[in-house]
């Protein structure tokens, strides 16, 4: 199946990056927020991005330029009408993608694939809520979306092949390489990954070594690129504590439980990088 046009539903920082990456690769992408704001805020973040790599001469100026005409903003779902494929990155909140999916089912037309970036929610109960459980699967990136090469493409018992090989063709023209993973709470790199973060912030809890050592000596003895308090308020304090508890919900591991600290910084607003304070100011 050819793909000519993408929407992406979420102008934050994953569905922001995810729509660079779209329009950056070539595709007629439409991204949708719920509010001008937010939608303002989204691509300014994108144009800026597209300023860095111009300065940078990662892309020319003529190339910035088609590559901006390419991306359209919008607040209306409808204008994913003449989509072929639809990849949402929304709050990781079950309630408000059941209620996303049967919206996009009806506004799409029947070929198209409605993919979603949820990190470690169900994606078999998303699917369920359409009339196209076979044309629904997950693609998920990693932040910063533009940047990193991996996506996951998850398929649900419900997935048909052929939306599998479409999905990760289209993944290999966004330049990426993807892993395939079945339909259970955090996929590969979650499930590895998130009980690593949450060890972190129990070292600090319990006071084994600081903040600044934990990271130091992770960057530094294990060759990470960030070590795990730059990576948490990277990520999000809040994306994460959503994807521990729906991989705890899920398996009632107490590796997966999150630490009191997580919680009670997120209660805080204290989300990391995005608002100015987590692990580390930002201000
Ligand atoms: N668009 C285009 N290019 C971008 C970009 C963007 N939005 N953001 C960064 N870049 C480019 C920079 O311009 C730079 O390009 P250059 O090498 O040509 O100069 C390159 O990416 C590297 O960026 P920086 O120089 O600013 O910084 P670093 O070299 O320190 O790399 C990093 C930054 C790529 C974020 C690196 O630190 C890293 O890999 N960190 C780990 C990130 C990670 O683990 N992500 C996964 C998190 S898990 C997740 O997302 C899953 C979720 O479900 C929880």
């Amino acid at each position: 199946m050819a793909i000519r046009k993408v929407g992406v539903v979420g102008c934050g920082l994953m569905g922001g990056g995810i729509a660079q990456t779209c329009a950056q690769a070539g595709y007629e992408t439409v991204v949708r927020e719920v509010n001008q704001q937010l939608l303002d805020k989204g691509l300014a973040r994108i144009h800026d991005a597209w300023k860095i790599m111009v300065s940078k001469g990662k892309l020319t100026q003529g190339q910035a330029d088609e590559t901006l005409a390419r991306l359209h903003g919008t607040l209306d779902i409808a204008d994913f009408a003449d989509c072929d494929l639809v990849i949402e990155a929304v709050i990781e909140n079950m309630e408000e993608k059941l209620r996303l999916f049967p919206a996009l089912d009806k506004t799409l037309k029947p070929h198209a694939l409605i993919l979603s970036n949820t990190s470690s929610l169900n994606i078999t109960q998303m699917g369920a809520v359409t009339k196209r459980p076979d044309k629904v699967c997950g693609l998920h990136f990693f932040n910063p979306a533009p940047v990193m090469k991996l996506v996951e493409v998850v398929k649900t018992i419900s997935t048909s092949e052929e939306t599998v090989e479409t999905v990760k063709q289209f993944a290999i023209s966004l330049g990426k390489t993807p892993v395939l993973a079945k339909d259970t709470a955090g996929f590969i790199v979650n499930f590895l990954l998130i009980p690593y973060l949450l060890a972190a912030i129990r070292m600090l809890e319990n006071g084994m070594a600081s903040r600044d050592d934990i990271d130091t000596a992770m960057k530094l003895g294990c060759g990470y690129p960030m070590g795990p308090f730059t990576l948490l308020d990277y990520v999000g304090l809040d994306t994460t504590l959503w994807a521990a508890e729906a991989i705890y919900d899920e398996y009632k591991d107490p590796l997966y439980a999150p630490p009191p600290l997580l919680r009670r910084m997120v209660l805080s607003g204290m989300y990391g990088k995005k608002s100015g304070k987590g692990f580390y100011d930002y201000q």
